[in-house]
C-alpha cells in the first residue's frame, strides 16, 4: 500500500481524486501497488466529500508522516508551494506537480534536491495539460538531439485567436466570451500577455537543452494588440495568427527562447490547432517534426497527467536520471535577443510608407491593402536588432507602425 497526499483541492486537485477513485483498479495494476489518499491539504472544509475525513489544514502533518511517500502539489503559484515541495523532497518524498510557475522558477533546484534524496520531482501536467510532452521529451525522444520546439501552449489565447479568425470577433469581444465560458481567468493577463506560455516554454527549453531558462530572461509578447486587420492580412498571406512559444538550440550551443504572436502558414501542422486545444511541435535530429496535440487545460486532462506521474513515482526505485537540467547564468544559456533571426509582417500608415519601407528593407513582399491609407508587407530575414532599428527609422520618417507580427516557419 502506498500512501499519498494531495496539496490543494481546487479544480486539478479534485480531478486527481476523481481520476484516482474512478480508475482505481487499472491505475493500481499499472503502479503495482494499492494507493491510499491519506491526506488532502486545503483551507476549506468538504463535508460532502467521500474523503471528508482525510482533509487537513496543517502541512506539517503531511511532512512529518513518514508513511507518505508521494505528494501531489496542485496549489499553483510559487509560494507556499515551493516551501512545501522542498520540505517533501528533503525528506525523500517524491513530488508530482501541475504547477508550471513553480517548475519554471525553481525546476533546477528542485530536481537537484530530488536527486540528492533519491526521490523524484515529476511535472508532466505543467505543460500541455493532458498532452504527454515531458516524458516524450526526455525518454521517448531520448535518441534525438532536440533542435527546436514551437508550440501553441495556452488554450485561452488560442480560443480568442480562433474566434477572431473564424467569426471575425474583435479581441475584447473574444476575451469576454472566453471569460464567460470559464477558459480565461477573471484577470486574464497571465494568458493574454503571454506569461503562461512563457513559463511553459521555459520548462520545455530547460528540459530539451539541459540548462535552466528562467521566465524573466525570455522575450514575451501577448495578443492584446492583434486587430481584425492583422487577421485579414494573415489570411491574405495564406496563414493564421497563433501565440507561439518557441525555443531553439543555436549552432554555438546557446538557446533562443521567446513567446510572441506569429503568422504561420495554413498548411503548418500547428495552423489547425484551434479553440482551447494546444499543439507542440518538436524538431528532433532523427525524427524530424513530431507534433503533440490535445487538451492543454481542464480538470480531467490535467489530472490524467498528474496521476500518470503518480504511477511513475510509485514504480521508480530511484531518481529518474534523464529528467534533469542544470542551473547556469543567463549569459551562458540564452543568446542575446537582438541576435535572433526574424522575418516580420508590418502594417504601416503614412505618406510614401511603401517607398520608405523599400529603401530600408530592400526586397519586401507587399500585401494588398485591406484599409485605405495603409500598407502591409512581409520583410526579408534579418536580426531582431536590425528590425528594431529599421522600425525606429520608419517612425522617425513619420510612418506609424500599426502592426508588427513575426512570421514563422512551422
Ligand atoms: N490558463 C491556461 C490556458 C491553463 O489557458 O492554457 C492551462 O495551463
Amino acid at each position: 500500500m502506498v500512501d499519498i497526499a494531495i496539496l490543494g483541492h481546487g479544480v486539478v486537485g479534485s480531478g486527481v481524486v476523481e481520476v484516482l477513485s474512478g480508475n482505481r483498479q487499472s491505475i493500481e495494476k499499472k503502479a503495482g501497488d494499492s494507493i491510499r489518499i491519506k491526506y488532502i491539504l486545503d483551507r476549506r472544509e468538504f463535508p460532502q466529500s467521500p474523503y471528508a475525513d482525510r482533509f487537513v489544514k496543517d502541512f506539517d502533518v503531511i511532512r512529518d508522516d513518514d508513511s507518505v511517500s508521494v505528494v501531489v502539489e496542485v496549489l499553483g503559484g510559487v509560494e507556499p508551494a515551493f516551501t512545501f515541495v522542498r520540505e517533501c523532497l528533503s525528506r525523500g518524498k517524491s513530488v508530482v506537480t501541475s504547477n508550471k510557475e513553480l517548475v519554471a522558477e525553481k525546476g533546477a533546484e528542485l530536481l537537484a534536491l530530488a536527486a540528492r534524496n533519491h526521490c523524484n520531482f515529476f511535472f508532466e501536467a505543467s505543460v500541455g495539460g493532458g498532452i504527454p510532452i515531458i516524458k516524450p521529451l526526455h525518454l521517448c525522444l531520448g535518441a534525438n538531439e532536440i533542435h527546436e520546439i514551437g508550440g501553441i501552449l495556452n488554450g485561452t489565447t488560442n480560443f480568442i485567436l480562433t474566434k477572431m479568425f473564424r467569426e471575425g470577433m474583435a479581441f475584447d469581444q473574444a476575451l469576454a466570451l472566453a471569460q464567460q465560458l470559464g477558459y480565461a481567468e477573471r484577470d486574464p493577463s497571465a494568458d493574454v500577455d503571454g506569461h503562461d506560455a512563457c513559463r511553459k516554454v521555459c520548462i520545455l527549453a530547460s528540459l530539451a537543452f539541459g540548462r535552466h531558462v528562467y521566465p524573466r530572461q525570455v522575450f514575451t509578447q501577448g495578443i492584446r494588440d492583434i486587430t481584425p486587420a492583422d487577421v485579414a492580412y494573415a489570411s491574405q498571406w495564406g496563414g493564421v495568427i497563433k501565440l507561439i512559444g518557441r525555443c531553439r538550440r543555436l549552432p554555438d550551443g546557446k538557446v533562443l527562447a521567446m513567446v510572441s504572436p506569429a503568422f504561420i502558414r495554413r498548411d503548418s501542422q500547428l495552423a489547425g490547432v484551434d479553440d482551447v486545444f494546444n499543439g507542440i511541435l518538436v524538431r528532433g535530429s532523427a525524427t524530424g517534426d513530431v507534433v503533440f496535440y490535445g487538451k492543454g487545460a481542464g480538470k480531467l486532462p490535467t489530472a490524467s497527467a498528474v496521476v500518470s506521474d503518480v504511477i511513475d513515482a510509485i514504480q521508480a526505485s530511484d531518481t529518474v536520471a534523464t529528467l534533469q537540467w542544470q542551473d547556469a547564468g543567463p549569459e551562458e544559456v540564452l543568446a542575446p535577443f537582438g541576435s535572433y533571426p526574424v522575418t516580420a509582417y508590418l502594417r504601416l500608415e503614412g505618406e510614401d510608407a511603401l517607398v520608405k519601407a523599400r529603401v530600408l528593407f530592400g526586397e519586401i513582399r507587399q500585401l494588398v491593402s485591406e484599409n485605405s491609407g495603409e500598407t502591409a508587407l512581409i520583410t526579408p530575414e534579418m536580426t531582431e536588432e536590425e528590425l528594431a532599428a529599421k522600425v525606429r527609422a520608419l517612425e522617425e520618417n513619420d510612418i506609424r507602425v500599426l502592426g508588427l507580427i513575426r512570421v514563422l516557419d512551422y
